[in-house]
């Protein structure tokens, strides 16, 4: 059992939460994920670690409220417990090959680059990022990104706030205005990646994306989170999270994250009542 010792409201349908979890913060690295279950029948839900304090024992998701499991937890607060939590789990990013890096989140995809902005940061590398979401509303972190990155560029697509467009216009304009970057890390929708990947292999920049496969155990064992990168298979659990995203088969990805559409829809209806 793990306690909320603190639960904040960013946006609408995301929260934040710290968790008491030493175990997991004492090992935990940018890039891995824990797999938690809100109650004993449960189902196996994963979140990145954004954050970890090692001397407290904590460690901090954010959590966008999207179907049964997310809606499960936003009705939890500070004091309540959570049945179990699995971790740290995938790769610890690596990126130090590279000089200058740009992170590009996109939505709830902030929840990867941040702890990513701070440990580049604490490496000494030059450090860039966009962050996109629909609207103002949707915009989340920036005051902490503000504070590590060197440069926060934020864009919305309907305006509200800062730069109108997609963070694939942005990263144009920073490439065709002269901006030099080794490698971009770029997390969001999967479609969101695709489109990254596709500007950036115009211009030959190499690109890391964070793949959010639908997972079960976690392990290597079920093969839920199977995708094809380069033509040979791979396991988002165990190989990942983190890929060349330029190798990834998005399309044959979109379809195997939609394969459970009709249970997740189930789900919701009898969680509203409606079943
Ligand atoms: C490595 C990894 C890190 C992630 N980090 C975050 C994060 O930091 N914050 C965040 O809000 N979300 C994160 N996600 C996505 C999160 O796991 C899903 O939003 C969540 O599982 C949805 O569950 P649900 O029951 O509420 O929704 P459902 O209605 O069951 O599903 C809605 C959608 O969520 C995805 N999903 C459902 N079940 C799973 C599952 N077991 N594994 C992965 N995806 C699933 C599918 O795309 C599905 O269509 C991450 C996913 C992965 C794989
Ligand atoms: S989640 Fe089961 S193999 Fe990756």
């Amino acid at each position: 059992m793990n306690k909320i010792l603190s639960k904040r409201k960013l946006s609408e349908n995301v929260n934040e939460y710290v968790l008491e979890a030493p175990l997991i913060a004492k090992h935990a690295k940018a890039g891995q994920f824990i797999i938690l279950r809100v109650d004993e029948d449960g189902e196996r839900v994963p979140f990145t670690l954004c954050d970890m304090d090692r001397t407290k024992g904590t460690i901090t998701l954010l959590i966008q409220s999207i179907g049964y499991s997310t809606h499960r937890l936003a009705e939890l607060n500070e004091g309540d417990y959570i049945h179990d939590v699995a971790g740290p789990l995938g790769n610890a990013t690596d990126l130090s090959e590279f000089g200058r890096i740009l992170l590009v989140g996109g939505g709830i995809g902030v929840a990867v680059i941040y702890p990513q902005a701070k440990y580049l940061r604490s490496t000494g590398k030059a450090v860039d990022a966009i962050i996109g979401a629909r609207n103002q509303s949707l915009i989340m972190y920036e005051s902490e990104m503000k504070e590590i990155v060197d440069t926060l560029y934020i864009m919305t697509d309907d305006g509200s706030y800062s730069q109108k467009g997609f963070v694939t216009e942005k990263l144009r304009e920073l490439i065709n205005g002269g901006e030099k970057y080794d490698a971009i890390f770029a997390v969001g929708p999967l479609m969101m990646m695709k489109a990254v990947t596709d500007v950036t292999r115009e211009y030959g920049i190499k690109t890391i994306i964070s793949m959010n496969s639908v997972m079960v155990d976690g392990t290597g064992m079920c093969g839920c989170c199977r995708l094809t990168v380069g033509g040979e298979t791979k396991y988002a659990c165990v190989d990942g999270p983190e890929f060349d995203g330029h190798l990834v088969d998005f399309a044959e990805a979109a379809s195997r994250q939609a394969f459970y559409k009709e249970q997740e829809k189930e789900h919701m209806c009898r969680l509203r009542g409606k079943q």
